[in-house]
């Protein structure tokens, strides 16, 4: 149990001491901290509770409090409000247990089972900043709810599925008909044949594709009649979709890799459609599939609803499983794969409404047992200047390779070439283009739009990824050079800025909490910007490692390296790494 747990654990017990029962007890940083650094704010509450008067109940607490060593400064404001701060032997205290083990200052959950969605790369397209978010949300809520306790599983669940497949591996025929893929008579391995043709001929030949199938009738008959073969694991064709997705699959994790994105399951669309048959018997039997002009649809309207629900589209009227469908179809093969407690889709808040159709067709039919979690973790877009998604120069979908070099453009003036040899250089100026990417990604409420300002992103100074890597480098060569030096526990807490910096650390369990129960890493952002700037404000008024008395200096070391290891597992948890130098 975290100490700020424990502490208000203790506070209940002597309110109850006091004659007084709460519940929930929570003490909250104070914001006029001229009176006390946290306000206690029960006695109101157990005013109504009891009928008595709250500042005479006030009075009661306040008692019981000052027989307690581990506050002080204790007084009553206003009707009842009770003012108390943390005394320096219980700050010390404190921060020496969270320096010796910090994991266990953090409060774990119930363990549960949970799938997350997130990635949705889509098979022979690059991955566009639409894909961003995705990554970053999804790869820091993953991190973040595993640290509380959660097993969670992430899953890319790659768009590898549908028509435009069928389209790539139709063109790929037309461009080398003599592949063995088409030849009937070919009894060989598929396996280990080698495709001419890579990830960046694939990324041409698909909107290639798409654009012929646009205006020519009888391509796009063919290219029906190829994704069929597909679907039906038609030998040869199946096999060089298998190939197609292999060779993009290298590309795609490589910019997950750049974006220290890490799936446990490189699954996509096409795992789920294979229990497409099993799933349209289970609506089928429920008499819950609609004729509608030709395509099959599921009504999931609801009395409730004020704006009109459309029904969820579940073949199309040309025979073809829709994007819903594999979604329902993914539930169904996650269901019997890995029987999870919840399910979490951390997509683009524009996927709404879909995901809410496909929530409502599952709890029609129990697709999941009624208490499996469905959730959809939606978020806003990162706009242009012009508040529209951001596109590149000429108004193109701008790719994640390309975004990712732009922001690395503007880093690498930032690099001192002094302290980064040469041949490092690039490496660390992608570690901090990454670094600005997320961290801006992260400021805002996950649902809130942002604009790219590459300039103010990658800025060493202001609440920005740059500014925390570069504080947190510091933080550890001071560190390294203080390695002589015995440095064991914090004795002493002495000025303002430490006793700030004491209670934010204290804030920590509270913050991860609440992060991740509104799947937002906003308040870890701000948090680390907070740390890290009253850590750098005590860095400059004092001169630790030459300090004299030894009291201090020993103190001062070890508070820093307990900020530090607060940094690391918190920049960890939003998947940004922190180089040597930079
Ligand atoms: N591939 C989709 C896209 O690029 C995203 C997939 C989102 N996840 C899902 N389960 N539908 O838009």
């Amino acid at each position: 149990m975290s100490l700020l747990k424990e502490l208000e654990k203790d506070l209940k017990e002597i309110v109850k001491k006091a004659g007084y029962e709460v519940e929930n007890l929570a003490i909250e940083p104070s914001n006029r901290r001229d009176l006390g650094e946290y306000q206690l704010n029960d006695a109101m509450q157990l005013a109504r509770t009891y009928h008595e008067n709250p500042r005479e109940i006030a009075t009661k607490i306040v008692k019981e409090l000052e027989q307690d060593d581990r506050f002080e400064n204790i007084n009553i404001a206003g009707p009842g409000f009770i003012n108390i701060s943390l005394s320096e032997k219980y700050t010390v205290d404190f921060l020496n247990k969270m320096n010796e083990d910090l994991y266990n200052n953090i409060d774990k959950r119930d363990k549960k089972k949970v799938i997350l969605d997130y990635g949705g790369a889509n098979v022979a397209k690059a991955l566009h900043v639409g894909h961003l978010r995705s990554a970053n949300i999804g790869e820091a809520i993953k991190r973040l709810a595993r640290t509380l306790g959660y097993e969670v599983l992430g899953d890319a669940h790659l768009g590898d599925y549908g028509r435009p497949l069928g389209f790539v591996v139709l063109e790929i025929q037309k461009m080398y008909p003599e592949l063995p893929y088409f030849d009937p008579s070919y009894t060989g391995n598929f396996e280990e044949l080698t495709l001419p043709i890579t990830n960046a001929d694939l990324e041409k030949i698909y909107p290639l594709a798409s654009q012929k199938a646009k205006e020519d009738e009888t391509y796009l008959e063919e290219g029906r009649q190829v994704t069929a073969k597909i679907q039906n694991h038609e030998r040869g064709y199946y096999d060089l979709w298998k190939k197609v997705v292999e060779i993009s699959k290298e590309d795609i994790k490589q910019v997950y890799d750049e974006l220290n994105t890490e799936f446990d399951l490189w699954l996509g669309e096409s795992d789920g459609a294979e229990y497409f048959e099993e799933l349209k018997n289970i609506y089928e039997e429920k008499g819950l599939l609609q004729e509608s002009q030709g395509a099959l649809i599921i009504d999931v309207s609801e009395e409730k609803d004020i704006s009109p629900m459309p029904p969820l589209l579940f073949v199309k009227s040309n025979g073809t499983i829709s994007y819903e469908t594999t979604d329902l179809a993914t539930i169904l093969q996650r269901k019997k794969d890995f029987d999870p407690d919840e399910i979490w889709y951390c997509v683009d808040n524009r996927q709404a409404l879909r995901f809410e159709q496909i929530f409502r067709a599952v709890r029609k039919v129990q697709l999941v047992r009624d208490d499996v979690v469905l959730e959809h973790i939606g978020f806003g877009t990162m706009n242009g200047k012009d508040g529209k998604p951001f596109k590149t120069r000429d108004g193109g979908v701008m790719s994640l390779k390309g975004l990712i070099s732009l922001v690395t453009d503007e880093t690498r003036k930032r690099i001192n070439p002094e302290t980064v040899p040469e041949e490092e250089r690039e490496e660390v100026a992608k570690k901090v283009a990454i670094a600005a990417l997320k961290y801006a990604d992260f400021l805002p409420y996950r649902e809130t739009d942002y604009v790219f300002e590459v300039e103010k992103f990658a800025d060493l100074e202001g609440k920005t990824g740059p500014y925390l890597l570069y504080s947190t480098i510091r933080m550890k060569s001071l560190l390294n050079k203080a390695k002589e030096i015995p440095a064991k526990e914090i004795k002493k807490i002495q000025g303002k800025t430490e006793k700030d910096i004491a209670l934010v650390l204290l804030e920590l369990p509270n913050v991860l909490n609440k992060a991740l129960e509104v799947r937002s890493l906003n308040d870890i952002a701000e948090y680390l910007f907070n740390l890290t700037s009253l850590y750098n404000k005590f860095y400059a008024e004092h001169k630790i490692i030459t300090e004299e008395k030894s009291e201090l200096r020993e103190s001062w070391i070890v508070l820093t390296n307990l900020v530090y290891q607060v940094n690391s597992l918190l920049l960890d948890l939003l998947g940004i790494d922190v180089p040597e130098k930079m």
